[in-house]
């Protein structure tokens, strides 16, 4: 059978073991080899028993766990080619020409990248005869797949990321927490929420938790924003609210794309409202714990359509992604997904919101 192997890297979040467990019992059932690559490119690099090849029993009881068993990493060594080298002569020893890359869009460009650089690579391993004449010949090409495992909801392609929902999840039972004590005491709770330079998740809370103002990084408020949110925080509380919550998401920022932060909001109101204020930074509680169903679902979807498309692969089919586009999983070129990511990343650097409220709009 061929041989596959799977491993998630960056950011962790719920989600990836559903789609690591998928890819495992997919490729069993098709007569594959499969095998994990432990902490991502790092386990890819230094070989040895962070390659091992998994069975079906190895990916039981994972489902609903969150972040990933196969643990994940951000790594230095990939990025050089000597490291590169190292990680192509693993592969190539345990005949893996098959890759699942369950990550963010960095992850996805550099499995990119190794697939494009793959024939220089093992021709240089052979000069070096670091691998046979025969091994050159039998694995002429790296298939990759990707799936992004992400909770920020940033990529360009997918309508979902896995591990967006269960985020939700976790930061909709903090808010309403929240809300319970902010109501005794009638504060106002300024809560912090993920998702880097993605708005997302701040945006779908703030709309499901009525919260009263939320600050995103796709859409800064103009310069009169803190007359205009006191404005707000008072007509509601003149309405008989005796809370507020705010949500400012980490990456938000102002229309000179200074960032906008919780203590400065916080300063606002208390500067002028007087109000009890409290912030509270959600961090890393709302990349943890058990994934929920739709998480599950994704996770299993993603990762049995990565290991068929893998499987399907001709010499000149180019890497894919796939991914969620209404209800349908489907297959999508990966760099033009990640170009269309970047487009968006340079579209907020430039401060030109609506294109990037527009380019991620296609996605
Ligand atoms: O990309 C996922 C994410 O959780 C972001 O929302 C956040 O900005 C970042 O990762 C935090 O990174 P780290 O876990 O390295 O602190």
């Amino acid at each position: 059978g061929k041989g596959v192997a799977v491993f998630t890297s960056g950011g962790d979040s719920q989600g990836m073991n559903a789609a690591v467990r998928a890819c495992v019992r997919m490729g069993i059932y098709l007569g594959c080899k499969v095998f994990f690559i432990k902490e991502g490119y790092q386990g890819m690099v230094d070989g040895g028993n962070n390659i091992v090849e998994a069975n079906w029993a190895s990916v039981s009881g994972i489902i609903h766990r969150g972040g990933t068993v196969i643990g994940s990493a951000r790594c230095q060594d990939f990025r050089e080619r000597p490291g590169r080298l190292k990680a192509a002569k693993n592969l190539v020893e345990r005949g893996i020409t098959n890759l699942v890359v369950i990550g963010g869009d960095g992850s996805l460009t550099g499995a990119n990248l190794f697939r494009q650089e793959w024939t220089s690579l093992l021709d240089e391993l052979l000069q070096n005869s670091q691998i046979t004449q025969e091994q050159r010949q039998k694995y002429p090409i790296l298939h990759i797949a990707g799936i992004v495992g992400s909770i920020d909801n940033d990529f360009c392609g997918t309508d979902m990321t896995v591990g967006t929902d269960s985020a939700l999840h976790r930061i909709i039972e903090a808010v309403d927490a929240i809300v319970s004590t902010a109501y005794s005491h009638q504060r106002t709770f300024i809560m912090e929420v993920m998702g880097r330079h993605c708005g997302y998740l701040s945006l779908i809370t703030a709309v499901t938790s009525e919260a009263d103002y939320v600050f995103i990084p796709e859409s800064p408020p103009f310069e009169d924003w803190p007359k205009r949110l006191c404005d707000k925080l008072e007509q509601e509380r003149q309405a008989g609210q005796r809370l507020n919550i705010i949500i400012v998401a980490e990456g938000a920022v102002d229309r000179t794309g200074k960032p906008i932060t919780a203590e400065q909001v916080k300063k606002v109101v208390v500067d002028n409202l007087h109000q009890d204020t409290r912030i509270t930074v959600l961090g890393h509680v709302q990349r943890g714990g058990n994934s929920s169903a739709f998480d599950r679902v994704l996770g299993c979807r993603m990762g049995a359509e990565a290991v068929l498309a893998l499987m399907e692969a001709t010499d000149d089919t180019e890497a894919c992604v796939v991914s969620l586009e209404g209800n349908q999983a489907v297959r999508l070129p990966l760099m033009d997904c990640v170009l269309r990511t970047k487009a968006v990343a340079q579209a907020m650097a430039d401060k030109n919101w609506e294109l990037a409220v527009e380019l991620r709009g296609k996605s």
